[in-house]
């Protein structure tokens, strides 16, 4: 454990790097925002990261033997080297940069399941996923004839595992889950759910957007196949996210995108595809988004992936707490121990558009909706709820602030 993982979040100091967040709105309302699992915020030190980049080194990467083109290269194969070494990848060339978590999941349905899904195979998923580990699921199923099945939840609002045993068979050909459910926070048992998708002899997708900005992860130990995230909920910038794969399937595995860079060479017959981790990133990538990747990556490690994870686990012990003294309030998911930072609610007979569009008069930011989980809101038999999610720079008093404003939006709305 580094020392940044065993000290507690210095947050007065945190916030000062997110320029954002100190402003007032409404007139004169402190910003309160706590729709961190749509998108987070940036510290000064990425958007320099960016700034600086634009300025100074900025030239398309791997492609001009000049020097802006030899210091853009370096600089984006840095922060791939950063990302590796977060989530503990064994071989850098594993890390493919994507648009973000949705595109590395169609890039895995494409190159992977084109090749290995055929009529009757099956696709297990889990009811907690949100659309982007949901819908490529599907075309894919289109294309192929295959069959999806959904591994639904306990009384308790906890994955059922021994539902999940019993979908898994010798027709499973891939499960895909996430880590973290983004409307109820519940943590999956990603390790356990991938050892019995092995046994069964499936391959394993883990969509951890929602958990990799958060907790400290290993690829390794999770040992699934695949693993996809994006930067904009790390403190990084949007049109940037990572596709981690085994590199043995991603040496097997199609390019997905054709066109420049991921090639070896073309002749007027056809293309031998390049080395990993070219193959997989077609066109000009999106360079300083990268770097901004790279450096947010280092940010979250200087602060302690633990820390960070210690101090929002804090904060939804004590949202519980005080969302439990709101009238007609019901938290959606599991207790506190088994959630991330985020806590998603119903209050009986409001709407939830209206609560969020009322907190938003107050300066607090959080979701209504369905939060693109339709299918989980169908099985909890509501239409949708109200999302409040936190992050490195959220506090204790915000979120009494926040249970305070929402007090008083009841009021007014009934
Ligand atoms: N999946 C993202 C969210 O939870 C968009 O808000």
């Amino acid at each position: 454990m580094s020392e940044a993982d065993s000290a507690q979040l210095d947050v007065t100091s945190i916030r000062q790097d997110f320029p954002i967040l100190s402003q007032t709105i409404h007139r004169d309302r402190p910003l309160i925002y706590f729709d961190n699992g749509a998108s987070s915020q940036h510290p000064q030190i990425v958007v320099q990261a960016m700034v600086d980049c634009y300025e100074k080194t900025y030239a398309n990467v791997h492609r001009g033997i000049h020097w802006l083109s030899e210091q853009s290269s370096e600089q984006y194969e840095h922060a791939r080297q950063v990302l590796g070494g977060m989530i503990g990848a064994r071989r850098h060339h594993e890390v493919i940069f994507t648009s973000g978590t949705t595109a590395g999941i169609n890039l895995v349905a494409h190159a992977w399941g084109n090749q290995h899904l055929k009529s009757g195979d099956e696709i297990v998923l889990t009811i907690l996923e949100h659309h982007s580990n949901i819908v490529p699921w599907q075309q894919l199923a289109e294309r192929t004839g295959a069959i999806i099945k959904f591994v639904g939840l306990t009384a308790e609002g906890y994955l059922d595992l021994e539902g999940y045993r019993r979908l898994l068979n010798d027709r499973t050909r891939l499960v895909a889950i996430t880590a973290v459910s983004n409307v109820l926070g519940t943590f999956t048992p990603v390790t356990e759910m991938v050892s019995l998708a092995h046994d069964a002899g499936a391959r394993v997708l883990v969509d951890a957007a929602q958990h990799i900005p958060h907790e400290p992860v290993n690829v390794a130990d999770w040992d699934a196949d695949f693993v996809v995230f994006s930067g904009h909920k790390m403190v990084g910038p949007t049109g940037i996210g990572v596709l981690w794969a085994k590199e043995e399937l991603l040496e097997t595995m199609p390019p997905f995108l054709g066109g420049g860079s991921m090639i070896s060479q073309v002749t007027t017959d056809g293309f031998t595809p390049g080395e990993l981790p070219a193959k997989f990133e077609a066109g000009t990538p999106p360079i300083v988004q990268a770097i901004g990747l790279g450096a947010a990556a280092e940010y979250l490690q200087s602060m302690g992936l633990r820390a960070i994870s210690r101090h929002e686990r804090a904060l939804t012990d004590l949202a519980h707490q005080e969302l439990m003294t709101v009238e007609g309030l019901e938290i959606l998911g599991p207790a506190t121990r088994d959630k991330s930072g985020i806590v998603s609610f119903v209050i009986e007979g409001l709407s939830n558009q209206d609560i969020s569009l009322f907190l938003d008069r107050q300066g607090v930011a959080i979701r209504a909706g369905h939060h693109c989980a339709m299918p989980l809101h169908d099985y909890l038999d509501i239409r949708n709820s109200c999302r409040a999610s936190f992050y490195l720079y959220n506090t204790n008093e915000e979120v009494r602030m926040f249970v305070k404003s929402l007090k008083n939006v009841v009021a007014k709305l009934r």
